[in-house]
């Protein structure tokens, strides 16, 4: 069983979980599940252009309209979604230990300038689960606050190759990604963070 190397309101970090070469390894595969399920800009529900794009992979992909939030089977071009590649799905193995595996891999890729607002992942049926996630490329400042709106909020840098878990009492914590740091990781040739989250959804 892996130990994280640092534990923040509950969420267990597990820095540098993966080398380089395993990085690219990743990128690969999930290069190939882009290819058949495209990046795209979702809107919130109130019309506004997010700012990073997203994909998925697996039996759902979360999608935000102006229907609102929810899980897909389709992509928005219809589609199926992609299979999880089987390195994401190692990765949930060897951290969670979890026999059941996730159902949904979003992908998440932060251009210079984007950012996620202070949020709670609650479209999933049981929060008994975790919410596991992976960084790769430039740094990303994840803000992470209280099960509760407001109160203080503690920050921590996350690094390409880095796992994060949200789990038991952590599940439902408000998270957000603030900024990345252009240009301090050569993993994506044309820079930028990829952020991989995994969930069980049903
Ligand atoms: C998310 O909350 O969906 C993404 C978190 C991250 O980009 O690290
Ligand atoms: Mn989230």
């Amino acid at each position: 069983m892996v130990e994280p190397t640092l534990t923040v309101r509950g969420v267990e970090i597990f820095q540098e979980y993966l080398d380089r070469p395993a990085q690219q390894a990743l990128l690969e595969e999930l290069r190939e599940a882009a290819s058949q399920a495209p990046l795209f800009v979702p809107e919130t529900p109130r019309g506004r252009r997010m700012s990073v794009r997203m994909t998925a992979a697996g039996k759902y992909g979360w999608v935000s309209d102006r229907r609102g939030y929810r899980y897909e089977p389709r992509h928005p071009a219809g589609g199926e979604w992609p299979s999880i590649p089987a390195r994401v799905l190692e990765i949930w193995q060897a951290v969670t230990g979890l026999e059941r595996e996730p159902d949904c891999c979003l992908i998440n890729h932060y251009a210079e300038g984007a950012r996620m607002g202070l949020h709670q992942d609650r479209d999933e049926a049981d929060f008994g689960w975790p919410v596991l996630s992976v960084s790769l490329g430039d740094d990303a400042l994840f803000r992470i606050g209280n099960t509760e709106r407001g109160g203080r909020t503690e920050s921590v840098w996350l690094k390409s190759g880095d796992v994060a878990v949200m789990g038991g009492e952590a599940r439902l914590v408000h998270h957000g990604v603030d900024r990345i740091r252009p240009g301090s990781s050569s993993l994506l040739p044309n820079g930028g963070r990829i952020n991989l989250t995994l969930r069980v959804v049903d």
